[in-house]
Parts: C-alpha cells; structure tokens; sequence
C-alpha cells in the first residue's frame, strides 16, 4: 500500500513503499515492464504537486531577479527540467533562459563510476543560473558542475528532484523528495537507455542491475 501524502510545501520524505495522492489510484506497473520493474515509489500525480510548490519556492528565493539561466543536466533532468521551468515562467514573474549539458557518470551501470565526463560547457559571467539535475548520490556530478559554473556568476543555486540523502558534501538548494538509497528509473531517470519516458518514479528490481 502506498502512503498517501497531502502537503507538498516542503521535501516529501518518500518511504519505501512509495507515495501516491489521495485521489490516484493505488499505482501499477505497466505490463511491458513486470520483468523489470519491481514498483511505483512516486506517481506522477505527487511529482506534479511537488513541482509546483518547488517554482513557488525558486520564485521566492530569487526575489528582485529579473533573468534566470536555467541549466539542465542531461538527459536525466529533461523532464523535470521542462514541468519546472514552465510551472515557473507560469506563476513567478522572473524571465526564464534555458541552455542543458550532458554529463554521465553512470554509464549502463547501477552504481557511480566515481568519474563524470562533461561534454560541453558554457560559461554565465554576472547571470542568476538555477542548476536543475534528476538526482544526486554521491555528489560527484553536482559538486563537479557547481565548480565550473558557479564561478562569477552573480547568484547560483541548485535544484534537484530527488535525493538519496547521504552524507556528502555538496550544497543543494532545493530538493523535491528524499527517497531510499534504492536504484530507481522513469521521468527522465534510466537504466541502461530504459525508462525514461515513464510519468513516474519506479523501482528498478535488483537482479536486472548490473554492479
Ligand atoms: P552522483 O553520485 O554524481 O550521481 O551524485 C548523480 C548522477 O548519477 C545518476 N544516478 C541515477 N540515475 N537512477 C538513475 O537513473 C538512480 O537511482 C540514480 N542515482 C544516481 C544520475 O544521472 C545523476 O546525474
Ligand atoms: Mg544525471
């Protein structure tokens, strides 16, 4: 049984059975993905909820900004990147710009590599940026980017979707949820290519994870 959740203004701690609003219907797995996937930890119904509290909170924390360059760690983060910044450019009144890079440290595999490769990168002397990522684990990827980024810009944050929460050192500004420290897929996030284009937040099964 999900946990039903009805406050989205602050990080929703998400437990291990997943979260679903009070009207959705308990989730399923779609047939296709049985073998694969093992649950819905969050539905789409919860993610969009979130999101609109995390704009609210981005608007507020950007006062008196009238620009902001929103970065979008690719590919995991398209999505989120796309509800949020349109929930942003619809209820706050900062003019939104977007520009994305890939970055990878995962490759097919279910656990960090220790090594991020960056494929492109642009520079945003004296702009505002919001820096947007699908998930941080280690904190490798964040803290590499924020290091190349954050340099002379006049306000920089940091903004990610869901969070592993363990003990590491790298400063997030807004997080959506804080999950288990379990592998998971949909939304944006994938194993080996898959599940990117799921609404919600699954649980991959452990014996389809390579180590
Ligand atoms: P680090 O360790 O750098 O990891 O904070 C963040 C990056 O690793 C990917 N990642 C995941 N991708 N499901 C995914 O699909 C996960 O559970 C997961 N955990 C980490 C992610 O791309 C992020 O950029
Ligand atoms: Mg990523």
């Amino acid at each position: 049984m999900h946990k039903v959740v009805t406050n989205f203004s602050k990080t929703v701690i998400v437990p291990e059975c997943g979260i679903k609003l009070k009207n959705e219907p308990e989730p399923v797995v779609r047939k296709k993905y049985e073998k694969e996937i093992d649950r819905v930890l969050i539905t789409k119904g919860c993610i969009e909820a979130r999101i609109v509290a995390l704009a609210k909170e981005i608007d507020a924390a950007f006062k008196n900004v009238n620009e902001l360059v929103c970065f979008v760690i690719l590919k995991g983060g398209m999505f989120f990147a796309a509800d949020l910044i349109r929930t942003l450019d619809e209820l706050s009144d900062i003019r939104t710009k977007i520009d994305f890079i890939r970055c990878s440290s995962y490759g097919d595999r279910s656990t960090s590599s220790g090594k991020v490769d960056l494929y492109t990168i642009d520079k945003f002397e004296g702009e505002n940026v919001l820096l947007i990522e699908d998930i941080v684990d280690t904190g490798k990827t964040l803290s590499t980017l924020q290091g190349l980024l954050a340099k002379n810009v006049k306000n920089f944050k940091t903004c990610v979707l869901l969070d592993k929460g363990i003990a590491r050192d790298v400063k997030v500004d807004f997080i959506g949820f804080r999950i288990p420290k379990i592998f998971v897929g949909g939304y944006g996030l994938d194993y080996a290519g898959y599940y990117r284009g799921l609404p919600e937040i699954v649980v991959i099964k452990k014996e389809i994870l390579k180590k």
